[in-house]
This record gives C-alpha cells, structure tokens and sequence, in this order.
C-alpha cells in the first residue's frame, strides 16, 4: 500500500503551525510559531493581533515545513485544516490558506475539528487502541469522551461552567502570575505544600464537571487574606487548587473506565501538558493495570501534527470538503 502523505494547517488560537504526517503516525516535519511573547504584554491572547500575525507567517511556515521536511506540495495527498472551534478570525486565516492550497494544488481538503486533533496527538506516540476514554483538558474544554473506533466520539460528560484550562488561567492571574498561567501554577504547585481549605469541585456520581466553584473559592479566599493584610502563599495555594482539579478529574475518569469497562486511557488538550494530572494518572493506571497514553509535551499544546493524524482517518473515511469550508468558531464534535 502506498503511504499517505497529509498537510496539517493549525491556526486556531495563538500557533501558526504547519505539519507533514505520514500515515495518521508518523511525523515528517512540523513547524509551530508561537505568538505567546506577544500576548504576553497584554495578559492575554487578543485575537485582532492573532489573526494578523496568521496572516503574516502563514506562508513563510509552510515553506519552512516543506524544506524541513524535503517534499514539495507535489508529494502531499491532502490538505487537513482546523475549522473549529477557535477564534473566528484565526480560523478564517488557516480555512483560507488551506482552501487556496487545494485550489491551486488541486489536493483534497479535509475538516478537522480541533479537539479531535487534540485527540489523535496521542496516535503520534502509539497508535489509538480502542475502545478507550479520552479525558480531553483544554483551555475551552473539559469532557470525558468514548470511543469505540476511529472517529467515532460519544460524549458521556462534560463541564457545566468553566473549562480546567480556563480555571487554571483565572487562578493564575488572581494569585499574581503572569499568562500563560496554567504552566506556571503547575510547576507553583509542584514546589508547594497543599494547605488550603478548598472544595473538591463537583464531587457526584455523573462524569460531570464543574470548575467555577473552586476558582470563586480561590478568589474569595485570595481578598480574605488580603483584608487581612495576610500574605497568599502562592506556591501553597497553586498545590491545593491542582490537588483538588486533578482528584476530581482522576477519580471521575476511572469511574468511566470501569463502567464503560475499556482498558485505555488517553488524555488531550493542553491541559495534558500539566505534570501533576500525568504523574497522578500514571500511577493510578499502573494500580488498576489500565493502558494510559500521553502524547508528548510538544504535541500537547496546540501544533499542526495532530491535526494532520486526525485528517488522516478523516481522509480515509472520505470526510472531506469543497473549498468553500467555512470557519465554525463554536461547534461541536458530536
Ligand atoms: O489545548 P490548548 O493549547 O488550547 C485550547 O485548545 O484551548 O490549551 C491551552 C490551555 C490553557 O488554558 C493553558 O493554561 C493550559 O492549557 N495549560 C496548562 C498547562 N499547560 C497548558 N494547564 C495546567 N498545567 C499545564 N502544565
Ligand atoms: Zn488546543
């Protein structure tokens, strides 16, 4: 059988990132420019600017991915873009770059949604071994996800409010660290002792979730102590509010492994990347001898590589689109 070639094109949020994936496994070539320092200065990613600076390093990122790679376009079976979620603009730059591509290079276009390529960064380390549930953590979302094969997703529970990314960005900044907080509170937590007093968020019987609790908690008790004239230890309360996210994400995680009775685990999104939630599902999948699989740190945020896997299984499912795909800001997987 011939290998399959595909193109990832990644410009939802704040990484202009393209990638050349053989066979929905294999990594040839990736490049991801990130727009972090820039949005640094602003606390935040502002979207005009992200869009904008898409635009300006789009091309140049393909050409480097190319050269890296040592193929031209002519090798390339077909191109998979992010068409959703994301910021509106942002997305419309990668829909758009990717649509003139297959135009001009007349190459099949494939859709990805952005959290399935979250998921199938996992596929670049070991290929998916189904069934399994995906705890997927991200910066907009917080689900638990079944699968019984490729593509096929079933949502068995999700946040009502925040997502855990979100939660971790809002903690950072009341606490006084500067964005991107998640790593930050994370490698806080790690040099701290966990002895705050803090709810565990949402602690039921669904696979629900719920992180604006803990993260009002964090707040009200942030302006108490300062009332007080009392000083936050925040290494201290970074450890007690990652205790807390991460027992509520484990324990509801193999809730769902026994009694959708699978035996593997993979988790997505940036979230992914924290060291305290790998650490702690890798040792509970060790006890109860359930296969976890991680993807890398580097496939953990957002890059083009997982988009360009999931395209692959995309392409051969033939989901694949004309060129007038359009940017969906807000939908969902299922
Ligand atoms: O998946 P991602 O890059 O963007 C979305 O698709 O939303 O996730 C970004 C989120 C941010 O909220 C960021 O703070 C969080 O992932 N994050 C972390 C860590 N690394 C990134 N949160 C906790 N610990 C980390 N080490
Ligand atoms: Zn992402």
């Amino acid at each position: 059988m011939n290998d399959t070639y595909i193109l990832g094109i990644e410009t939802s949020c704040d990484e202009t990132s393209v990638s050349i994936v053989k066979n929905g496994v294999s990594e040839i070539a990736t490049v991801v420019l990130s727009q972090m320092d820039t949005h640094a200065k602003f606390g935040g990613v502002v979207p005009e600017i992200a869009s904008r600076m898409h635009i300006e390093s789009i091309t140049q990122v393909l050409e480097e991915c190319l050269n890296k790679a040592s193929m031209t376009m002519d090798d390339i079976d077909a191109i998979a873009v992010t068409y959703a979620p994301g910021l509106i603009g942002c997305l419309l730059v990668g829909v758009t770059f990717a649509s003139t591509l297959s135009y001009i290079y007349n190459k099949p276009l494939v859709p990805v949604h952005h959290i399935i390529g979250h998921i199938y960064a996992n596929n670049l380390k070991n290929r998916l071994e189904f069934p399994l549930i995906s705890l997927v953590v991200s910066g907009g979302h917080t689900e638990l996800v079944y699968m019984d094969k490729d593509y096929s997703f079933k949502k068995i529970g999700g946040t009502l409010d925040d997502a855990v990314g979100e939660a971790y960005d809002k903690v950072a900044r009341v606490i006084g660290v500067s964005y991107p907080g998640g790593p930050k509170v994370d490698y806080l937590a790690h040099i701290g002792k966990d002895t705050y007093e803090l709810p565990i968020p949402l602690d039921d019987d669904t696979y629900n979730f719920s992180f604006s609790g803990i993260k009002s908690a964090v707040i009200n008790l942030v302006h108490n102590e300062e009332q007080r004239g009392n000083e936050i230890r925040k290494e201290d309360l970074a450890s007690s509010f990652q205790n807390r996210v991460i027992e509520i994400l484990v324990k509801k995680t193999m809730k769902a492994v026994k009694e959708y009775n699978v035996n593997n685990i993979i988790i997505a999104g940036g979230v992914s990347a924290n060291l305290g939630l790998r650490e702690r599902l890798t040792k509970e999948c060790d006890n109860n001898n359930i296969n976890l699989l991680i993807p890398d740190i580097k496939y953990c945020t957002d890059n083009a590589a997982m988009i360009a896997s999931a395209g692959y299984y995309a392409y051969k499912l033939g989901i694949i689109t004309d060129i007038d795909l359009k940017a969906r800001p807000n939908f969902s997987m299922y």
